[in-house]
């Protein structure tokens, strides 16, 4: 391992470049040894986040457990400080599998709007984590600390240039 990626896997902060990543396209990343999600959000995407159709069925629609470090990443129903750009830890809350990325409707079951499914043990979740009532994932998947260090540029790992939130840990990984 080099030095770098010695230094990250220890919980430094990582900066990640997301001037690629097109609508509806999901960057893998890693940031203490965890896979981190960058999903670029499409409006249909953002739209069905506030569908009365999903919301009655999520656990957490509120984002009310300690799955993010502040309420500033809730942000509605979209769970993230840009809408278009969600960021989250890419793990399942049940047993920490890496959930596949299932954005198109009714392919997972017939009222499906799109989001993320365990491979493992099935666990359902919208395009912001959240979790499906049914799954056996207790809650939403974590949202990590982190700021855009400019308009491409997210640096995971801190909320802010001081450092806030860098020693936050969600009740479930
Ligand atoms: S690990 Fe995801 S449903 Fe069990």
């Amino acid at each position: 391992m080099n030095p770098g990626k010695a230094i990250a896997a220890l919980g430094a902060p990582v900066d990640i470049d997301v001037s690629k990543v097109e609508p509806g396209q999901l960057l893998l990343a890693e940031w203490k040894k965890k896979p981190v999600w960058i999903l670029h959000r499409k409006d249909w995407m953002l739209k069905t986040l506030s569908e009365p159709g999903l919301l009655k069925r999520l656990k957490d629609a509120a984002s009310q457990a300690n799955q993010q470090p502040a309420p500033a990443y809730v942000n509605g129903n979209y769970r993230a400080l840009k809408p278009h750009m969600f960021i989250a830890v890419a793990l399942c809350t049940h047993a920490q599998c890496i959930p596949d990325y299932r954005p198109a409707p009714h392919t997972v079951t017939q009222w499906w709007y799109g989001g993320f499914h365990c491979p493992c043990h099935g666990s359902m979740y919208d395009f912001s984590a959240r979790v499906i009532e049914g799954s056996p994932a207790p809650l939403n998947m974590p949202v990590p600390p982190y700021y855009w260090v400019s308009d491409t540029v997210v640096r995971v790992g801190e909320g802010s240039p001081s450092g806030a939130d860098k020693s936050w840990t969600p009740s479930i990984w």
